[in-house]
């Protein structure tokens, strides 16, 4: 009988990407199968995140009640992103833990499994041309990483800390792997990277100068690719040649996402941002333009240190200029080792809680508006999930969820789709062709 694998997988698609990694690894050197039953487990893994304090907290409430449960036999590692910033102090406050594995260094999955108590958490282990294994949750869309790491030095941000600095994968290997998946049968591919758009920066060896928009022409050249996606990209390295690129090119969805963070210049600028309000709106009127039906969504910090109500304020005055079409937002949070975390001019916990509200319900209402637009519209879908009451689901070029009545046949499969009703986060149509 195969050993059993339990995995939970926590925070980005990069850690998404890194957790089929290692299930890959798992399975082809240690005979693994995964399991959804964490007590039958005879190694659980948790792949961590640490961008917020929350998730960080939870990790070990989560570890004593996985420790209660499991097989006696059963080995738990600590994987990801949070094992590259604690390190042993894992070990030291969950002793009953077998392994500590960083973000960086998730290629080594196989090996530390052996070594008790290790703790593998290098974030200059340069594991950029191992980027690429077998393993794939959809048949239907494939996680490809383009580079790893990230350069940036944003004051809020643990990231840097925890994934190392940026390093680009050759074009050659993504293309290649790009390629592996669509003879697979997958007809869409989703770039990953901490800053796609700075892609080409840094190789590990000699590399001649590709940029993203140069990938990018070069990927949609696979015949039989017929969907591009990517995250994330950043604000600041938005040139002409980028955007104009996304308009003109088919392949290329149709939704952009640009973090925003805050609307207030004053405090990107203490968030090292490196762009302004400004340059931010300027993005979108030019985006916009080229590309009409774009849907663009973002990521917003409220209560960042010094954040005042006129700052708060821009950031309410952007959203309703742009009217971003989905937004993840958060309460800042002080992440140990970044620059913000000894700023002392923190917002009282009431008003980033009045803030974060008045952002959602604003976003609430623009969605639902826009929303309301959508009935009786048609678009192409790419049926990639089986829900529950025969329905499966989708997603347009503009990255909107559609779900219609039907069987698996339709997974993998494009059709146009008329809306019939509209849900806040899905939208429910009838196939017309
Ligand atoms: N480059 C990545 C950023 C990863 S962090 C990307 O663009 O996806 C993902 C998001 O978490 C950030 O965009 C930011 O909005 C949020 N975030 C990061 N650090 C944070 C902190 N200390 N407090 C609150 N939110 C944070
Ligand atoms: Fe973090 Fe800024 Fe990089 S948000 S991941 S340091 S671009």
């Amino acid at each position: 009988m195969s050993k059993k694998l339990f995995i939970e997988t926590l925070g980005c698609a990069m850690n998404s990407r890194d957790s089929e990694h290692m299930i890959a690894q798992l399975k082809e050197k240690e005979g693994y199968e995964t399991t959804d039953d964490m007590p039958s487990a005879d190694l659980i893994l948790i792949n961590t995140c640490s961008v917020r304090e929350k998730p960080v907290s939870k990790l070990f409430s989560e570890l004593g009640v996985f420790n209660k449960k499991k097989k006696e036999s059963a080995k738990i590692g600590v994987c990801g992103c949070t094992a590259s910033h604690l390190g042993d102090e894992i070990l030291k406050r969950a002793p009953y833990v077998s392994f500590v594995l960083g973000a960086r260094n998730v290629s080594r999955i196989a090996e530390v499994l052996h070594k008790d108590k290790a703790v593998e958490v290098d974030i200059n282990y340069d594991e950029s041309e191992f980027a690429f294994d077998d393993y794939r949750t959809s048949p239907y869309k494939a996680y490809i990483n383009i580079s790893i790491g990230c350069d940036k030095s944003c004051t809020f941000c643990i990231v840097p800390k925890t994934r190392g600095d940026e390093i680009s994968i050759p074009d050659e290997l993504i293309i290649r792997e790009a390629q592996k998946v669509v003879d697979s049968g997958a007809k869409e591919i989703f770039l990953l990277g901490q800053n796609v758009n700075n892609y080409g920066r840094r190789f590990s060896g000699e590399h001649e100068k590709v940029n993203f928009t140069e990938l990018l022409r070069r990927l949609s050249k696979i015949e039989k690719l017929e969907r591009i996606r990517f995250t994330s990209p950043h604000p600041f390295h938005m040139d002409d040649e980028f955007i104009e690129e996304f308009a003109k090119n088919p392949k290329i969805c149709k939704s952009m996402h640009m973090p925003l963070q805050s609307g207030s210049t004053k405090v990107l600028k203490d968030m090292k941002r490196g762009y302004s309000k400004e340059w931010f709106l300027n993005r979108v009127e030019k985006l916009r333009a080229e590309c009409p039906e774009v849907s663009i969504s973002t990521d917003i910090i409220v209560a960042f240190p010094g954040e005042s109500d006129t700052d708060f304020e821009d950031t309410i005055d952007v959203m309703k200029q742009v009217e971003f079409d989905q937004i993840f937002s958060f309460k800042y949070s002080p992440r140990p080792e970044t620059e913000a975390e000894s700023f002392t001019n923190v917002v009282d916990e009431d008003i980033a809680s009045m803030r974060l509200t008045t952002l959602q319900d604003l976003n609430t209402k623009i969605i639902d508006d826009k929303n309301a637009t959508q009935l009786g519209r048609t678009y192409k879908v790419y049926f990639e999930a089986l829900n529950r009451d025969y329905f499966v689901s989708g997603r347009t070029d503009n990255n909107l969820v559609v779900k219609v009545k039907g069987s698996d046949e339709l997974l993998g499969q494009f059709r146009d789709v008329k809306i019939t009703s509209i849900g806040r986060t899905i939208l429910t149509g009838e196939i017309v062709a």
